[in-house]
């Protein structure tokens, strides 16, 4: 088998006003134009710098991401924004059923699975997460749940081109606290667990991220992790040295 092309996405959340937005994907720019990291980059701003971003990552080896999408391409849903918009902003990819939409915005596998149809029906590459709560996980039943999230949240549209899993244990995320490796090692074999009963096989190219609480301190041995293909960074992706940083843990 090839081995997989490690992924590192950057999810800004809700940080960020244009200047410093501005200031943070240049410096990131400019990282990537010293060199490769040898994976593929994908930063999510909040939409509102989608198209500012665009501008500075244009020529350089980074690619853009939304941080969710709508189902509907368009229509009377106040304050969304969807797959044709994100594509047309510049984007190649989006972030859909984070744990943060699945639990302040009550979303569901069914409609995290609908929205990342609308994402391959725009042409974006999904990045769809899962991942277990703390009592899911202290009652014993995390890889039921993760299992149960990864077939439910996947369209039938789902490829190993254009969807990659994220494995973010809610109780990790924004926390400082990770699971040990053995830990995100059977979490993410029960990914591809998941995927192979969903799809019958054919996931030998999926990519599988880690994601909650990376740093530039620990990516480098979530990276050697068995089965794990790039992480997923959210408050260290908030400084450009910190994350390119990360990009380069896996070497
Ligand atoms: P964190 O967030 O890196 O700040 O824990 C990760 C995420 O929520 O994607």
């Amino acid at each position: 088998m090839t081995p997989r092309r490690p992924l590192f996405v950057a999810n800004w959340k809700m940080n960020g006003l244009h200047a410093d937005g501005i200031a943070r994907a240049s410096a990131l720019a400019g990282h990537t134009a010293g060199g490769d990291c040898g994976g593929d980059i994908v930063v999510c701003p909040p939409a509102t710098l989608l198209f500012a971003l665009r501008a500075v990552f244009a020529g350089s080896a980074i690619a853009l991401g939304g941080q969710d999408c709508h189902a509907a391409a368009e229509g009377a849903h106040t304050g969304d924004v969807s797959g044709p918009m994100l594509v047309d902003a510049g984007c190649t990819h989006v972030i859909v059923g984070h744990s943060e939409r699945r639990a302040g915005h009550g979303e569901g596998n069914e409609e995290v699975a609908a929205k990342a149809a609308a994402a391959h029906a725009a042409g974006l590459a999904a990045i769809v997460c899962v991942g277990e709560s703390a009592a899911e996980r202290n009652a014993g039943r995390a890889l039921a749940v993760i299992g149960r999230q990864v077939e439910g949240s996947l369209p039938a549209s789902a490829t190993p081109d254009n969807t990659a899993i994220a494995y973010e244990p809610v109780w990790a995320i924004g926390t400082g606290r990770t699971p040990g490796p053995a830990d995100i090692e059977a979490a993410h074999a029960q990914v591809r667990v998941g995927w192979e009963r969903r799809f019958s096989g054919g996931g030998e190219a999926l990519r599988v991220l880690y994601g909650g609480s990376v740093t530039a301190r620990n990516a480098g041995g979530m990276l050697a992790v068995p089965g794990v293909d790039g992480v997923l960074v959210g408050g260290a992706s908030l400084s450009a040295d910190a994350f390119w940083q990360i990009c380069q843990a896996h070497r």
